[in-house]
């Protein structure tokens, strides 16, 4: 069974897809075989890692959802990357109407799990990774419901995000009254700057913070990169854009990372 990871926080602009897209870019130029989930309405995912665009119509989160219950499953939705290793099930922003109209049912929290259930199309993965919106509503609690991690990017000058982290952690706390393999796997710090003072010391502050909670930092920062955001005007991810940035440094490391610590958890297991 592939390692299953959230990517999640609540607040907005956190790095959540930039994570999403160029992790799983890293994981599958290591040889893993990787899907991407788009479980966010806005569907940024989407647009970057699925190349025929119209085929959303066709294949997608939402449809899955929506098909006759004994029909659905999640790998029959999975489009081929321009990456060979990395599969991708899109969304579509009518994912909003289905959240509204699940609402109260099953589904809204169960809705992932009914369609991974008996789906053996998923064991061909390592990883599966699912970005997820900024809210704490049905896309998120299906996606912990499935996951056996989550991870939480916050750049690191930013207060507000770490405000709303109690939250994100409440939540995941909750799931995991119902799901009890998912665990945290760490706080991955985004968009950091060594040149600025003030993201030195909050970067020490907030490695200090967490570890004294037992919350695991990882130990790769990614570093703030406009290449990133050129890629994503591109719609590419960084190793797309160009492999030597630095910002595509620091994704190939957390994907070593990242897949070490699954690894030692399954020998663990
Ligand atoms: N390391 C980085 N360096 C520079 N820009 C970055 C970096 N990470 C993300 N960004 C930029 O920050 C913005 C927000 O990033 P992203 O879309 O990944 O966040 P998000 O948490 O997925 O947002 P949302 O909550 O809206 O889904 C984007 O414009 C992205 O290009
Ligand atoms: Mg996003």
């Amino acid at each position: 069974m592939p390692g299953i990871i959230t990517i999640g926080n609540q607040k907005g602009g956190v790095g959540k897809t930039t994570t999403v897209v160029n992790l799983a870019d890293a994981l599958g130029r290591d040889g893993y075989r990787v899907l991407v989930i788009d479980a966010d309405p806005q569907a940024n995912c989407t647009s970057i890692l699925l190349k025929e665009i119209g085929l959303r119509e066709q294949f997608s989160l939402v449809k899955a959802l929506e098909a006759p219950i004994e029909d659905g499953n999640l790998s029959s939705m999975a489009c081929t990357t321009s990456n060979d290793n990395v599969d991708v099930i899109p969304n579509t922003i009518r994912c909003m109407l289905w959240e509204r109209t699940a609402a109260n049912t099953p589904d809204s929290i169960l809705g992932f799990l009914r369609l991974a259930k008996h789906d053996t199309g998923l064991n061909k993965y390592d990883f599966v990774l699912i970005d997820t919106p900024p809210n704490i509503g049905a896309m998120v609690n299906n996606a912990l419901m499935l996951s056996d991690y989550a991870i939480v990017p916050i750049p690191t000058s930013d207060q507000f995000a770490l405000d709303g982290l109690a939250t994100f952690l409440r939540i995941l706390q909750n799931i995991r009254s119902q799901n009890g393999k998912l665990r945290l796997m760490g706080v991955l710090l985004t968009k950091y700057d060594s040149r600025a003072s003030v993201y030195v010391k909050n970067r020490e502050r907030i490695i200090s913070f967490f570890s004294s909670k037992g919350i695991y930092v990882f130990k790769t920062t990614i570093r703030h990169n406009v290449d990133i955001d050129r890629a994503h005007m591109k719609r590419k991810t960084i190793f797309e854009f160009d492999p030597a940035k630095y910002g595509a440094k620091d994704h190939a490391a957390l994907a070593k990372e990242i897949a070490q610590i699954v690894e030692k958890e399954n020998v663990r297991k």
